[in-house]
């Protein structure tokens, strides 16, 4: 039977024009559109108190171009090696192999759905630094992070890009996010690096500009050669608008995640939720099902007037661009989760009689 309201995957919710205007006529006052402009700044520090930690926050163009420029500013030496879950979004390991680097497939945690530092610690003598992900928005831990780097010497950096709200970077761990227009802090496209490290901020940042650092006396050379990943005065006249509406939006998704973790119960052992339901605010809303998901779990879903999608299908290593990478182990987590993850209609535009409608959908659809 075909429902006639089809419930949307992902519906994004940036700020209205209406809430755009009071800094857009900043823009026309200040007359600055891009280069490290004072829109830009003061999103860099309010999303910098917003972390409540001490780091500084370099905001660019993408999540993507973030990862780029952080793994970059480590300076490692061309083809290191760089560890990362197979269960992940492709840029992770785009990002890493424009930086340079060589991927190196690690497998994740069952539970949390993360590579997490004891996996990497089983790879440290195999690796010279680490990606892990905060895969769909569950955080990691960073203090975790920080041991890890201190025990070994391996720098770590968090791609957090869907977990802004959730993930903190650590004293010695920085962490990129995006603000994609799917996230749930959306600038339409742009992301920021939260560092703890003024150095690798400065060289993030210089990375950002072609490889120009206005902090050098010679303020015209290059020193490394960079891209051009600066955030432009419109889109961060986006973030500065969805950074007020946050504490609200931020309620909430934690509540949508809380009404579907209510009606899921009624789907008992057919579902197992990431992190076991824990209440946090998530851009997407992903969870297992041990029977399996494939091409026609989708369909059935969408006869029934549900979206949905196999995240991460597939996963990174059965990609066309990555099948030469090195892999640690048989990935057979990952290639189980994988297998059995669906993503479900996750914004703010649902209301409890969607979610209820999604559940039984769900539950119609699996054996
Ligand atoms: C895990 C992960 N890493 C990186 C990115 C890339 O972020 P952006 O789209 O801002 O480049 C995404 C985007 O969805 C992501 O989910």
């Amino acid at each position: 039977m075909r429902d006639s309201k089809r419930i949307a995957l992902l519906e994004p919710s940036l700020p209205t024009a209406a809430e755009l205007l009071p800094w857009l006529e900043q823009i026309d006052s200040a007359r600055r559109y891009t280069n490290f402009g004072p829109l830009c700044r003061r999103l860099e520090t309010e999303l910098a108190a917003s972390l409540a930690t001490d780091c500084e926050v370099v905001a660019v163009s993408s999540g993507t171009l973030g990862i780029e420029l952080a793994l970059a500013a480590w300076r490692l030496p061309q083809g290191a090696r760089v560890l990362l879950p197979a269960l992940s979004f492709v840029a992770t390991a785009t990002a890493l192999m424009r930086a340079g680097l060589v991927p190196v497939f690690a497998d994740v945690d069952p539970d949390n759905w993360c590579l997490t530092p004891e996996i990497a610690r089983a790879a440290a003598e195999q690796i010279d630094a680490v990606l892990p992900v905060a895969v769909f928005g569950r955080a990691l831990n960073p203090a975790l992070w920080d041991a890890f780097t201190a025990d070994t010497g391996l720098s770590v950096l968090i791609d957090a890009a869907g977990a802004y709200g959730n993930q903190l970077p650590g004293r010695r761990t920085a962490a990129v996010f995006s603000m994609h227009a799917t996230k749930a802090l959306a600038a339409g496209e742009g992301g920021f690096v939260a560092c703890p490290d003024p150095d690798l901020a400065r060289a993030i940042r210089t990375g950002s500009n072609f490889g120009f650092d206005y902090e050098n006396p010679r303020p015209g050379v290059v020193q490394h050669a960079g891209t051009n990943a600066k955030l432009s005065e419109y889109h961060a006249a986006v973030g500065l608008a969805a950074l007020t509406a946050w504490p609200a939006q931020c309620a909430q998704r934690i509540d949508l995640a809380k009404t579907y973790a209510t009606e899921l119960r009624e789907l008992g052992d057919k579902i197992i939720l990431q992190d076991d339901g824990a209440p946090w605010s998530r851009s997407v809303f992903v969870l297992r099902a041990p029977s399996g998901i494939d091409a026609t779990t989708v369909t059935a879903l969408t006869e029934l007037g549900v979206e949905s999608r196999r995240w991460y299908w597939p996963p990174l290593h059965r990609h066309p661009a990555f099948a030469d990478c090195e892999r640690i182990g048989d990935l057979a987590r990952t290639e189980m989760l994988a297998a059995q993850l669906i993503g479900l209609p996750f914004h703010l535009h649902l209301d409890d009689d969607d979610v209820a409608r999604v559940c039984v959908a769900l539950d119609s659809v699996l054996p």
